[in-house]
C-alpha cells in the first residue's frame, strides 16, 4: 500500500534535496519521501534544478538555508567534489561525489556512494557472493564504473577485468585504481565469479548488450547498473541461464541509505514495499 510523505512540517523541520540539471526525472523525492513518512520524520526531501554555472552558488546557498546536505546527480558530481571542503577516501578514489552534508560550521563534507549502493545490492540480491570469491568483469569505463571498481577493489576482488568502447578511458582508469586491474577488448568470462554492465546498453531505448553468457561458470552473478526496464535482455539472458541476477533498482536505493542516516537521523531500510513504491512507473521488462 502507498503512503505519501508527511504533509506537515514544523519549523525545526530537516532539510535535504536533489541537485541536478535537469532534475525532474530524479527518483530521488519519491524514495526519500518513502522514508521520511515511513519515520513519520519531521523533514523534507525536494528536487533541486541547478545549471551548471549557479552549482557553487546554489550548494552554499543551501548550507545557510540550514539544508543538512544533499545529494548530487548528472552533470555535477565533478564539481561537487571541486567545491567540497572535506572529501573523504571513497570521494578520492571515485573523483566525485554524490552525497553532501553541511556541519555546524557550514563546512561540506562530501563522499561517493554509489560503490556502497552496488555492493550492498549485490549482498541483498545474492547473498553468500563475495568480491574475494574471484575475478569481476566490468563492462563500460564511465563514472559509476569508477566508483564501482574502486568499491569492489576496496571489498577484496582479487582481480579487476574493464572492458569498454573507448578503451583509452579503461586504461586511464586503470591507471587511477592501481592494483589488479587490466583491460580487454573481450570479456573473459571463464573465470569471472561478477559480471558488471555499467554502460548505458539494455536501457529503454538503448540497443540491446550482445554478450553470449554461455561461457560465465555456474555459480557466477550477473549484475546490471541499467534499471530502466527492472529487468534488461541481459538479466533476462542470466535467468534463463540459471544465473543469479541483481537488478540496477538495487544499486539506486542503497545509494541513498548513509545521506538519509546523516540527514535525518534514522537508519533506513530497503524492502519489497519500497522497491514496489520507487518502481511505480518502471516498465518490468
Ligand atoms: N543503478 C544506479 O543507481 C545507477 C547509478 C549511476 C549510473 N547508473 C547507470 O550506469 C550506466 C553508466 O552511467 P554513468 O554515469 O557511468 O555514465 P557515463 O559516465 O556516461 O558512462 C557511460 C558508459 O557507457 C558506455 N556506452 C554508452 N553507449 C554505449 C554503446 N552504444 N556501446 C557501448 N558502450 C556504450 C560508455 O562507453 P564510452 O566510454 O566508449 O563512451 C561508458 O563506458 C547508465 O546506464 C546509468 O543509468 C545506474
Amino acid at each position: 500500500m502507498e503512503t505519501s510523505p508527511s504533509p506537515t512540517l514544523s519549523g525545526k523541520a530537516r532539510k535535504a534535496g536533489v541537485l541536478g540539471w535537469p532534475v525532474a526525472h530524479s527518483r530521488s523525492p519519491r524514495l526519500h519521501g518513502w522514508w521520511l513518512a515511513r519515520h513519520g520524520i519531521d523533514g523534507a526531501y525536494l528536487p533541486l534544478p541547478v545549471r551548471p554555472e549557479r552549482f557553487a552558488t546554489a550548494v552554499r546557498a543551501l548550507a545557510d538555508l540550514g539544508f543538512a546536505g544533499a545529494n548530487v546527480t548528472i552533470p555535477h558530481k565533478e564539481a561537487a567534489y571541486a567545491l567540497c571542503d572535506v572529501v573523504d577516501q571513497v570521494a578520492k578514489r571515485a573523483g566525485s561525489v554524490n552525497t553532501l552534508v553541511f556541519d555546524a560550521d557550514g563546512r561540506i563534507h562530501g563522499t561517493s556512494t554509489d560503490g556502497y549502493g552496488f555492493l550492498e545490492s549485490i549482498r541483498e540480491q545474492a547473498p553468500g557472493w563475495a568480491a574475494a570469491d574471484g575475478p569481476a568483469v566490468i563492462l563500460g569505463a564511465g563514472g559509476a564504473v569508477r566508483a564501482v571498481a574502486a568499491a569492489l577493489l576496496d571489498a577484496g576482488c582479487p582481480r579487476l577485468i574493464l572492458v569498454n568502447r573507448t578503451p583509452a578511458r579503461a586504461e586511464a582508469l586503470a591507471r587511477d585504481l592501481g592494483g589488479p586491474v587490466e583491460v580487454a577488448t573481450a570479456a573473459p568470462l571463464e573465470a569471472a565469479s561478477l559480471l558488471v554492465n555499467g554502460t548505458s546498453l539494455g536501457m529503454v531505448g538503448e540497443p540491446p548488450l550482445e554478450i553470449d553468457l554461455a561461457p560465465l561458470p555456474a555459480t557466477a552473478v550477473v549484475a546490471d547498473m541499467v534499471y530502466v526496464p527492472l529487468e534488461t535482455p541481459l538479466l533476462a539472458a542470466a535467468r534463463a541461464r540459471g544465473l543469479r541476477g541483481v537488478d540496477g533498482l538495487g544499486m539506486l536505493l542503497h545509494q541513498a541509505r548513509p545521506g538519509f542516516r546523516e540527514w535525518f537521523g534514522v537508519e533506513p531500510k530497503v524492502d519489497q514495499a519500497l522497491r514496489d513504491y520507487v518502481a511505480h512507473d518502471i516498465p518490468r521488462r
